[in-house]
């Protein structure tokens, strides 16, 4: 199982201050010496956190593939091309939203997202596509060319911590989680049966399959075992435990929890 580090998130630290410190660049070499493969970066159209100069940095000085998020914007799209990532992963994106809720609709989406794919391709940038456990939206990122999808564990994470804490994780579908506790249960079993029968479809048609938000230490497990994933994208789990425990060993006790 392979590890993208998201880590947007301390940029939003230093964003709070609007001063140079935390730097994401620091955390490069800290995530490939804790084991993990994968530095994951969301720009967003409104620069909130991840903004240009951070991206160039920490694309050309890291030693692992750059998996950078982004809308399907025109204009980002061509940001992101002449920064020439590893991989594209291509995200909903609204200016309101804390973080990205929901996976992206390839069908309403399909004429502008068949023409990012063309130019990734000659630009030799792999795409990926984050959508919902759907079986349409799969089949609709194989006509797209999608060489990866990575399924949303949103609604997954959110129905564990209801359960478990009682608090949200995430802020997928929370209306639909005012259950009661059986329900809750009926619900988890659903949406964990639904990555997986995603996950395989993904993988019958040749595409890889990773996943990503909401993940935390205790939730990751069940996903991690799917068989056909082979590859996790977290940020706040990991990031908010090395506030008490340091980045490095915030990433190690990840990497060991995925690769039980
Ligand atoms: N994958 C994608 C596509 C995302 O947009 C995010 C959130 O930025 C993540 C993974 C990581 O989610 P989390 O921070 O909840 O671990």
């Amino acid at each position: 199982m392979l590890l993208g580090v998201n880590i947007d998130h301390i940029a939003v630290l230093r964003e709070a201050r609007k001063i140079n410190d935390p730097d994401p660049l620091d955390a490069i070499s800290l995530v490939k010496r804790a084991g993990a493969d994968q530095i994951t970066i969301h720009l967003r159209e409104d620069r909130r956190h991840i903004n240009d100069m951070d991206a160039l940095r920490i694309i050309e000085n890291s030693q692992l593939p750059i998996n950078m998020e982004c809308a399907i914007d025109a204009e980002i799209i061509d940001t992101v091309i002449d920064m020439n990532p590893h991989r594209v992963t291509l995200v909903p994106e609204k200016r309101e939203e804390v973080t990205t809720e929901g996976g992206l609709n390839l069908i309403t989406n399909f004429k502008t997202i068949e023409k990012i794919s063309k130019r990734l391709k000659e630009a030799n940038i792999e795409l990926s596509v984050f959508i919902d456990p759907d079986m349409f939206q799969i089949k609709m990122a194989k006509s797209l060319g999608a060489q990866w999808i990575e399924l949303h564990t949103g609604l997954y994470a959110n129905i564990y911590a209801m359960l478990n804490t009682n608090l949200k994780n995430t802020n997928h579908s929370i209306k639909e989680l005012d259950l009661p506790r059986e329900a809750l249960h009926v619900k988890l079993q659903d949406a964990t049966k639904q990555l997986q029968s995603s996950a395989k479809l993904a993988d019958e048609l040749e595409i890889k399959v990773a996943a990503g938000h909401g993940l935390n230490y205790q939730n990751v497990r069940a996903v991690a075992n799917i068989p056909e994933i082979i590859e996790l994208n977290i940020g706040q789990s990991i990031i908010a435990r090395s506030i008490f425990t340091g980045f490095e060993s915030a990433v190690k006790e990840m990497v060991h929890e995925i690769s039980r």
